[in-house]
């Protein structure tokens, strides 16, 4: 899938593109099919809310489950990426954010580079979010809050901050969050399951928690351009990958040949 000139220029003033159905109802049932058995299994990837069984976010389902691997070489995931970056890229990091009805917490204000730059020595912010919406976005559910044109700025000075959820975080200071919203204002892209948001690895975002009875699944694919692959590997592997191999893409339809639920194979 090619960006048009437009939506690349958009992308490089703005720090995202909202792609509003990318994928279909069908293909995304696909995906959506495949979830609870993810979340239901007890492995170090499957992470929970604290306090809750709920799941905050599923690492790596691309290396066990047929259909996000599927997903992690989709065209239309990975062509723009691609196209954005100037070359090939390999998939940094993978996971599925569950944000469950009443119980999805908050992502508190960062910069994903922030956290790859700090903790995996990604040399530059050579990387983005391709994110798929599995569950409609509305604003009952925990939207991702964007602050446009933050990705201009490098990287902000953050805390790590390991109280606030179950998952550590570099985290910006209300301040600054204020100063820049000032400047670049707040979006909150909403759209249907099927909807394609992507954006800059250096744009602030948060999200709020979810007390609406809406779950709001969004599968994350991080791409990061190939020459530009993490130089330290504290993390986990499935947290930050190691295999810095540049993604292959497969077919436009790929998703079309796995049995959507209740109908066979074809
Ligand atoms: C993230 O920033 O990595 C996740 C935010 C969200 O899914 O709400
Ligand atoms: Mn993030």
């Amino acid at each position: 899938m090619n960006l048009t000139k437009k939506q690349v220029r958009d992308f490089e003033d703005e720090g995202y593109l909202f792609i509003p159905g990318a994928f279909t109802n069908e293909e995304v049932a696909v995906l959506n099919a495949e979830v609870p058995g993810i979340f239901a299994q007890e492995r170090p990837e499957v992470w929970r809310e604290k306090g809750t069984q709920s799941v905050r976010t599923a690492f790596a389902a691309h290396t066990y489950n047929e259909a996000f691997r599927l997903l992690a070489r989709h065209p239309r995931l990975i062509e723009p990426a691609m196209q954005l970056l100037g070359g090939p890229v390999y998939v940094h990091q993978f996971k599925i954010n569950g944000k469950a009805a009443f119980d999805g917490d908050v992502w508190q204000w960062h910069q994903d580079y922030g956290t790859w730059a700090r903790d995996d020595l990604m040399p530059e912010p050579r990387a983005m979010n391709v994110a798929l919406f599995l569950d409609d976005v509305t604003e009952f559910n925990g939207a991702l809050m964007l602050i446009p044109k933050s990705h201009r700025r490098g990287v902000l000075e953050a805390g790590h901050d390991l109280a606030t959820t179950s998952y550590p975080l570099w985290t910006l200071d209300t301040a600054e969050i204020a100063r820049l919203v000032d400047e670049g204002g707040l979006v909150a892209p909403k759209g249907a399951a099927g909807s394609m948001l992507i954006f800059h690895c250096n744009l602030v975002h948060a999200s709020p928690g979810n007390i609406s009875p809406f779950s709001r699944t969004i599968v994350y694919v991080s791409a990061c351009h190939v020459d530009n692959h993490i130089r330290r590997f504290e993390r986990d592997e499935w947290i930050a990958h190691r295999d810095f191999t540049p993604v292959e893409c497969l077919a436009d339809d790929c998703l079309a040949d796995l049995a959507p639920p209740g109908r066979p194979a074809a």
